[in-house]
This record gives structure tokens, C-alpha cells and sequence, in this order.
């Protein structure tokens, strides 16, 4: 086996997942001036070393996605956070994609930016430590949208990235996000979703990326949070499952779900009703950022008295998703995290 596949089966090992600690410095400010943290570098440094430094959370991670300016920063005893990872055992990773602007002639759609001069950028990332990576896209529902034009540009430059990332030996986690505003049905998120993976594979296939050294980043299939219902936990497991089935080839080693807005439990309750329908051809995992987040963000608000209790919130939600990749989350799991929390 090589270096990649090995890379990749390691992201996916037995009750692991990922965690995505990697947006951008106008994300994270976003969210941290919703819950009233102030957006310094200093804050966010102190934010992902909190993460990092949780105790034991080697036991449910992987790997970690970090961001340009955090793969540079360090602890407050000076190692730098992709050599506290590795001595955990835990793979960093890098988001190397510059954001979704404006597609041309193609009113309210997007393209990710970012392949230009993205070989010499995996040159050093990879010095600084990274060991995979990760490149989004993503695609709205409504109208006329995703467009064929939108959904075959998107992945043209996904499997472009994914490419040079094999090139530089890193593990490219390609990233095809449906996103899940406004109040379209379960069957239409199904249908975009399917048309999205299916023109990535067909890059991924033209572009000679191999299948064995990568990972598949993929929304949920859900109905649009606007939707005048929810999909129940049975119907989003097994619509996410049929469009897997149908658009991604079993030498893929690893699914590794987005979070995508959900609330936190559902994330946890939709992956467990996924893993216990396996096995699957392919390792289901999740790679979250908001879901596994949210609850410890809240609970450090930016001071120091309020580490310990954002690490208690994070190790918790990192347990209960490892319990879900193996068909074992229960809410009786839940609860007893909470009460021991
Ligand atoms: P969410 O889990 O918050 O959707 O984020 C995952 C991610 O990495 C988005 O690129």
C-alpha cells in the first residue's frame, strides 16, 4: 500500500473522524462575534489550543483541518500546532481553497477559487507538517440552481486541487457541499447531490486522481432547513446512503460528512443511523466543524475560566460521534456524557 492510501485509511481508522478547525479568519469571526468572543489573532489561537489540547481526544480523532494562519501558530509553550498534533498521533491537515466567489454569467452561484500557484503552496504546507487536505465547493438549491455550468466547474477545479495534492503527497479531501438553506424537499437535495458527485467522480476519473488516496467530504441529504418539515432520522439515512450507493466508487476508502448547520445531535443521530444500516463499501465518518464545536465555542465565550468546560463540551461531542460511526450513540449515551461532563 502507499504512502496515500495508507494516509487516507489512517483518517478513517476504527471510531475516529475529523475534526474541521479551519475556517477562515472571516468565518471564525463571524462566529465568535455571535457569541461575544473579540476576533484577535491572539483569541483564535487561544480557541484552537484549547481544542488541541483537549485531554484523550486522540482517542476519537484523526486527523485535524487547519487553517493557513493556524498550521503557523503554537501553544503557549511554543510547539507549533501541527508538531502537538503529531505527537498525539493525530494527522494535521490544511484547507488550501480560497473561498467560493461569484461564477461568471451564473446569477447567484459560486466557484472556488484558489489553483493558482497552489503546487508551490502544497510544497510548504507540507513542510509545515501537513499530511492531507481539503478544497470545498459548493452548489444552492432554487430556481434553476445548481446549474450544469456551476456543478462541472466546481468539479474541474476540485479534482484539479485533488491532483496536485497527490502530486505533493498529501491526502486530498474534495469537498462538493450541497447546501441546505431555503425550503426545498429531501428528493431535490437527493437529485443535486447526485449530480454534484457524479460530475466530481468523472473529473476525479479524467484528471488520474486515485480513488484509494482520497476522501469524500459530502453534505447530508436533508430537506432545506426552510422546508415545511424536517426529514425524519430514517429518511435522511437512507436518501444519503442511495445517492452514496449510486454516484461514489467502493475503492473510495472513506465518507467523512460535513456537518453543514445541522444541530449538534442530529449530526450524531444521522451517522448512526447510516453506520447501522452497513457495512458500507466505504468507511462513514465525519469530519465536522460546527457539530462538534458549537457547544464548547459557547462554553469558552473567550475567558480562561471557561476552558476546562469547553474541553469537558468538546471531548464530549468528539465521544458521542465515535459512538455513532460505530452504530453505538444512543440517548441514553447522551445523557450519561452529559451528567459525567
Ligand atoms: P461544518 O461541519 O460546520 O459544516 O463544517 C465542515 C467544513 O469543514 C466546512 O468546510
Amino acid at each position: 500500500m502507499n504512502q496515500l492510501h495508507e494516509t487516507a485509511r489512517a483518517l478513517v481508522a476504527t471510531g475516529k473522524g475529523i475534526l474541521a478547525a479551519d475556517e477562515s479568519t472571516a468565518t471564525i469571526t463571524r462566529r465568535f462575534e455571535a457569541v461575544g468572543i473579540a476576533p484577535t489573532e491572539e483569541q483564535r489561537r487561544a480557541y484552537r489550543e484549547l481544542l488541541l489540547t483537549t485531554p484523550a481526544i486522540e482517542e476519537y480523532l484523526s486527523g485535524v483541518i487547519l487553517f493557513d494562519e493556524t498550521i503557523r501558530q503554537q501553544a503557549s509553550d511554543g510547539i507549533p500546532f501541527p508538531e502537538l498534533l503529531a505527537r498525539k498521533g493525530i494527522l494535521p491537515g490544511i484547507k488550501v481553497d480560497r473561498g467560493a466567489a461569484p461564477l461568471a454569467l451564473a446569477d447567484g452561484e459560486t466557484v472556488t477559487e484558489g489553483l493558482d500557484g497552489l503546487r508551490a503552496r502544497f510544497e510548504e504546507y507540507r513542510g509545515l507538517g501537513a499530511r492531507f487536505a481539503k478544497w470545498r465547493a459548493t452548489y444552492s438549491i432554487g430556481g434553476h440552481r445548481p446549474s450544469d455550468y456551476c456543478i462541472w466547474t466546481n468539479a474541474h477545479a476540485l479534482a484539479r486541487y485533488a491532483a496536485l495534492a497527490q502530486e505533493a503527497g498529501l491526502v486530498p479531501i474534495v469537498e462538493p457541499e450541497v447546501l441546505m438553506d431555503g425550503p426545498h424537499s429531501i428528493e431535490e437535495s437527493a437529485r443535486a447531490s447526485g449530480r454534484a458527485l457524479e460530475a466530481l467522480f468523472t473529473e476525479l476519473h479524467d484528471q488520474r486522481v486515485d480513488y484509494r488516496g482520497l476522501l469524500l467530504k459530502p453534505n447530508m441529504v436533508l430537506a432545506g432547513y426552510a422546508a415545511p418539515q424536517p426529514a425524519t432520522a430514517d429518511a435522511v439515512a437512507e436518501s444519503t446512503l442511495e445517492v452514496l450507493y449510486r454516484h461514489v466508487p467502493a475503492a473510495v476508502p472513506g465518507v467523512v460528512f460535513l456537518s453543514g448547520g445541522q444541530p449538534d445531535e442530529d449530526a450524531t443521530v444521522h451517522l448512526n443511523a447510516m453506520s447501522l444500516r452497513g457495512p458500507h463499501p466505504w468507511q462513514l465518518s465525519f469530519s465536522y466543524a460546527r457539530a462538534l464545536q458549537s457547544p464548547a465555542m459557547d462554553a469558552w465565550a473567550g475567558r480562561p475560566e471557561g476552558v476546562q468546560a469547553a474541553q469537558r463540551a468538546f471531548a464530549h461531542r468528539a465521544r458521542m460521534n465515535s459512538a455513532a460511526r460505530e452504530g453505538a450513540y444512543s440517548r441514553e449515551l447522551e445523557q450519561q456524557g452529559v451528567r459525567s461532563s
